[in-house]
Parts: C-alpha cells; sequence; structure tokens
C-alpha cells in the first residue's frame, strides 16, 4: 500500500477537476482497506470510487482512499437465474457487460453509466426504465467507525430515485464492498418501453445483447463521453413537483413533460427546464452546458469546480424564478 502526499485527483473524477488530495492510497483488497481505515495520521478519510458523481470546489483533507478491488463472480445459479457478485471497484459498464456476455438480462438498459460498483448503490442509478434496485440483492459494507461489517438487503439499502439509505441514515458511515445482483439466464424481463430503444433496435430481436448495443448508441448520440469532455452525466434530479403546481406550468408552457410518480405529484425533466431557458450549449470559460443534453454540465478543459458550481447555482436561481421549482443536484458537490 503506497500513500502519496499532495496527489493530483485530476484522473480520479470522471469532470477531470485538477484538485488534490493531502494523501491518497489505492485500495486492492478488503484487507489493505481496513488497513487504511486505520491509518492514525489521517483522521480525516474521503472514500473515493469512480469519481463519476463528484464536483470537487476544494482540495480534500486528511486521506483520499480509492477502492481499486477487483472481481466478478457467479455464487449461485438455478435453472432460470444467477445471483453474481461484483467487487466495488469494479468499473460498472464492465461489470454489465461481462453479465450480457455470458448472456444474463436484467442490467442491459444500465449499459454504459459511468462510475464503479461499489457507488451503484449510493445512487440506485438508473436509466431507460431500470434502476439498480431492480437486480439488487444485497450489498456488503465496511462500517468507518469501528470496521464491522454489514450486509444491506433490498429492505435496507430503501432504495428511492437516485436515493438510498447511504445518501440519507447511514450516510458516511459505511464503505460498500461487494454488491450481490439477481440477473436471469432465461426468461428475460426486459424493458423497451423507451421509445429511443425500440427505435435504435429496429428489427433487430430484442434481447439483452441487443438491448444492451441500443442503449449503448443512445448514450453515446447524447451524451458526452468524460474520457473527451469532464463530465458528471446528469448534474441535477429530476424534480418531483405537485400536480396543481404542474397544471399551472402547463398553462404556460403546454409542451411541458411530465412522468407519473403518485396521485398528487409529477416527476418534470430537469433538462426540459434548463433547455427552455436557453442553456443548451451554453458556456461561462470551460464550464458548460451540454450541447445535446441541458442537464449534463461540462468541462471543457481547465474549468475549476468553483466555475462549475457558480454556473449550476445560476442555473438553478434561472429555474426557481421561471418556475418556482428548485432544482436538487445528484453530484455530491465537495
Ligand atoms: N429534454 C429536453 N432538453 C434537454 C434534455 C431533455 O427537452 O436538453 C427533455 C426530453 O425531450 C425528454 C425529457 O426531457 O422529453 C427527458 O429527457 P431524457 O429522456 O434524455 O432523460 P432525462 O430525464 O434527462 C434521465 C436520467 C438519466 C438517464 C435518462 C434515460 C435523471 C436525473 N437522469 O435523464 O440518467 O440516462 O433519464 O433514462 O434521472 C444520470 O443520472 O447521470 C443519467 C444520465
Amino acid at each position: 500500500m503506497e500513500i502519496q502526499s499532495s496527489f493530483s485527483l485530476k484522473d480520479y473524477n470522471s469532470f477531470g477537476i485538477d484538485q488534490t488530495a493531502e494523501a491518497f492510497v489505492s485500495v486492492h483488497s478488503e484487507a489493505e482497506l481496513k488497513e487504511a481505515l486505520t491509518l492514525k495520521d489521517y483522521p480525516k478519510k474521503f472514500i473515493l470510487g469512480g469519481g463519476s458523481n463528484l464536483l470537487l470546489t476544494r482540495p480534500l483533507e486528511g486521506l483520499c482512499i480509492h477502492i481499486n478491488t477487483k472481481g466478478i463472480q457467479v455464487i449461485e445459479e438455478d435453472e432460470e437465474t444467477v445471483i453474481v457478485e461484483a467487487m466495488a471497484g469494479e468499473n460498472w459498464h464492465n461489470f454489465v457487460q461481462w453479465s450480457i456476455e455470458r448472456g444474463y438480462g436484467g442490467m442491459e438498459n444500465l449499459s454504459l453509466i459511468p462510475g464503479n460498483v461499489g457507488t451503484a448503490s449510493i445512487q440506485n442509478i438508473g436509466a431507460y426504465g431500470v434502476e439498480l434496485k431492480d437486480v439488487f440483492i444485497s450489498c456488503s459494507a465496511i462500517a468507518l467507525n469501528d470496521l464491522h461489517e454489514k450486509e444491506f438487503n433490498l429492505e435496507a439499502a430503501a432504495f428511492g430515485y437516485r436515493n438510498s439509505v447511504f445518501k440519507t441514515t447511514a450516510r458516511g458511515k459505511y464503505v460498500i464492498t461487494r454488491l450481490r445482483v439477481r440477473l436471469t439466464k432465461t426468461k428475460h424481463q426486459l424493458n423497451i418501453a423507451y421509445g429511443a430503444i425500440k427505435e435504435a433496435l429496429g428489427k433487430l430481436p430484442p434481447n439483452p445483447k441487443n438491448i444492451g448495443a441500443a442503449v449503448i448508441a443512445i448514450r453515446q448520440s447524447k451524451l458526452p463521453n468524460p474520457k473527451e469532455i469532464g463530465n458528471s452525466g446528469s448534474f441535477f434530479k429530476n424534480p418531483v413537483i405537485a400536480k396543481k403546481h404542474y397544471c399551472q406550468l402547463q398553462e404556460k408552457h403546454p409542451t411541458i413533460p411530465s412522468y407519473p410518480v403518485n396521485s398528487e405529484q409529477v416527476k418534470v425533466p430537469a433538462g426540459w427546464l434548463i433547455d427552455t431557458l436557453g442553456f443548451k450549449g451554453y458556456r461561462k470559460g470551460d464550464a458548460g452546458v451540454h450541447k445535446h443534453q441541458a442537464l449534463v454540465l461540462v468541462n471543457y478543459g481547465e474549468a475549476k469546480g468553483e466555475e462549475l458550481l457558480a454556473l449550476a447555482n445560476e442555473i438553478q436561481q434561472k429555474v426557481k424564478e421561471a418556475f418556482d421549482i428548485s432544482l436538487e443536484t445528484e453530484v455530491n458537490i465537495i
């Protein structure tokens, strides 16, 4: 285990922000993780996964522990399903590809989501009608205070829209080390409700492999590749508002889209609100709003975390003034 001081995190966050960690260590096993967590020289610890949901606006104090544990294996199997376990440091998309290559269904709609397996549960990542919770069996975690190991099943994980117990009552208390999902070998429950998926599939038969390829094509056409333009996927969550409020907005904006939530509320696409205010393609220095998807903020090169944050605040303020909606960030701002 090598500890490096004053370490640049530029290659460790998908926004490509050049901030430093006072100290940095990459851990390759749970034993190394526990060792790093007990290092007395650094009372402050920061757990870093894929860095794909992170906006760094200041240097990190203390020890940044990069979770770099690898491994994917089938741990249970019957005629129709498999339970697969993946280590937290596995790249999410590699995990999805690994499953698709073996003919396992369930995660194909979640292809190409940036980030790692460990952080997928924190966010309950989702796309094209599927969320992690739909395949989730459990995840293992280590408590930061006394290093005890705990397993969170579906109920304990308390998943919601881009939400989980790891963002609420267990926030900052655990490091997720392993994830287990149940996938199908036959009788796949395919989700092709999204028009864009149907369109991308064309005449191809819907199966996990083809749907995965369709999702990859859609994402590549709409979302910037973080390796080329720094970004963190959707910067804001889609807000949930009262139906009454929605009806008032509809009078002024007849085309405002919505998704059903419950009898009293609807979800409105934040991308539409931001786009309607003319922000798509907006740029201030190297901080900008993506030209194809207004929900994605981008770093064209040398933007500072503070500049992206200022842009996010400007968008939040304008959306509040125009629609009386407070946008919440999906990205973790440090
Ligand atoms: N829209 C616009 N202008 C824009 C962007 C979107 O008018 O610039 C409109 C679209 O026309 C559409 C609606 O907003 O009517 C929704 O757009 P889209 O289908 O692109 O999805 P989204 O709500 O913007 C969500 C997730 C994405 C996920 C997609 C597909 C959130 C915060 N984002 O985006 O997740 O890939 O659905 O399922 O829920 C992520 O979380 O990082 C992410 C990329």
